[in-house]
């Protein structure tokens, strides 16, 4: 378990961004981390990863404070894709950027390979391999990032606002990779302005708003309880919407789900 406890920071030069903030992330969660712009996600994702330090409270992992540990440790339970992932690469090679963190652990030669090869076939980079990765698209270099962690079979991934400016089929990829992921047990923590994804991807969803947690629930509750969405900087996806607005239809969480639920319906009439 990841834990933030009573966490408040703020950055040298500015205002408070966080205050008393508390998370809780089991293993196996598919979490989406939401809210307007500078409430404080990527924040909360660099206090989790060691790159900022609380101005108060502990950072805990399985129990133990955390906070005294830097990123480097981190990162053996923990991968990240920033948002701008080529600030995250420094190898020559998609292969030596994957093979990096295996060999920071010391593994042998051949279990560093194995777990690259792996890696690569799993994110679909092998065909890449070989490539310079900063001559890669924001999609390719992501997967080169989640590779790393692969490669290093971290328990969690963070990933922050990777489908903002994607097309849908890049959009489709990634979160399909994300979704094989955790069926095999990694656990998910993604920062997203999409509503679509919130719904149909994540099993839980946390809002920052105010300077703390402002919301922690599941999607459902999130789009049919919460009157003050817009004031969290959120919207009720559409097939939400539609199916609210259909007497009995019961919650969809994509448009697909709406739309064989009102085949199923109409069917049933005739
Ligand atoms: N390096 C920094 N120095 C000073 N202020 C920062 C820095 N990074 C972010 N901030 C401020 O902290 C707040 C939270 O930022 P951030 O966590 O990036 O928000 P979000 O990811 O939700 O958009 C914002 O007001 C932002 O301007
Ligand atoms: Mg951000």
């Amino acid at each position: 378990m990841l834990e933030v406890r009573d966490v408040s920071f703020q950055y040298e030069s500015g205002e408070p961004v966080l205050e008393h903030m508390n998370i809780q992330i089991e293993e196996g969660e598919f979490i989406g981390l939401g809210g307007r712009n500078g409430c404080g996600k990527t924040t909360v994702t660099r206090l989790l990863m060691g790159l900022e330090q609380p101005t108060s409270g502990e950072i805990l992992h399985d129990g133990k404070v955390i906070n005294g540990d830097d990123a480097s440790v981190r990162s053996r339970f923990m991968g990240y894709v920033f948002q701008r992932p080529e600030r995250q690469m420094f190898r020559p090679t998609v292969r030596e950027e994957a093979a990096y963190g295996p060999q920071q652990l010391g593994m042998s030669r051949e279990d560093v390979d194995a777990a690259v090869r792996d890696a690569l076939a799993a994110t679909d980079l092998t065909h890449l391999a070989d490539a310079y990765p900063p001559n890669l698209n924001r999609g390719e270099k992501q997967r080169v990032a989640i590779a790393s962690a692969i490669a290093m079979h971290t328990k969690y991934l963070i990933l922050d606002e990777p489908t903002s400016g994607q097309d849908s089929a890049d959009k489709e990829m990634l979160m399909t990779l994300l979704t094989d992921l955790n069926r095999k047990g990694m656990t998910i923590l993604l920062i997203t302005h999409d509503m679509d994804i919130l719904a149909r991807y994540c099993k839980r969803v946390l809002v920052i708003g105010n300077r703390t947690k402002a919301f922690d629930g599941t999607p459902e509750d999130l789009f049919t309880k919460r009157s003050d969405l817009y004031d969290l900087g959120l919207s009720r996806p559409d097939a939400v919407t539609l199916s609210m607005a259909v007497p009995g239809l019961g919650y969809c969480k994509s448009m697909q789900e709406f739309t064989a639920a009102m085949v199923q319906r109409l069917g049933g009439n005739h």
